[in-house]
């Protein structure tokens, strides 16, 4: 008897012990995590002009709203070549507007884009928007 209230002794104070182990440490991903590899048009700029910009910047949808459409490349190509503002720099108005700066026009109007797509449309313009 006596062996048997030393096991159950035994096995409350593992079981006590198990509950107080912590549990594996996961490191969750970064929320602000943007992947800023392997930017091309094709893959991850047209995709952010589809989702926020197409509605009204479409082949359908541009002759309403300003006459600008996104969806045809030269005509993307043609706004930053021939657009500056606030700095001289290629395509400057365009990124301007996405990134709201004061000063400029806000697009799309209503909400800003988050900063991973805005950063993505800047590394695009940057390396010389190619129609990649
Ligand atoms: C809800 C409709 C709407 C959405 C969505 C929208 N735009 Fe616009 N955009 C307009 C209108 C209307 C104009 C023309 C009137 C004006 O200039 O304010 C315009 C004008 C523009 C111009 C020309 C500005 C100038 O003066 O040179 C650019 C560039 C532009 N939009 C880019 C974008 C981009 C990039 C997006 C997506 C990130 C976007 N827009 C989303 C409605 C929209």
């Amino acid at each position: 008897m006596i062996h048997f209230k030393y096991h159950f002794l035994l096995i409350t104070i593992f079981l006590m012990s198990a509950c107080e182990r912590k549990p594996n440490i996961v490191i969750p991903p970064k929320n602000n995590a943007c992947d800023t590899s392997n930017i091309t048009y094709s893959g991850k700029v047209k995709p952010i002009l589809t989702a926020n910009c197409y509605s009204c910047h479409s082949d359908s949808t541009a002759s309403t709203n300003g006459g600008i459409d996104l969806e045809n490349f030269v005509e993307l190509k043609n706004y930053m070549d021939l657009h500056f503002r606030l700095d001289t720099s290629y395509g400057s108005q365009f990124y301007n507007i996405c990134n709201q700066t004061i000063g400029t026009k806000s697009m799309p109007p209503s909400y800003k884009m988050s900063a991973c797509e805005i950063r993505t449309i800047k590394i695009w313009i940057d390396a010389g928007a190619l129609n990649n």
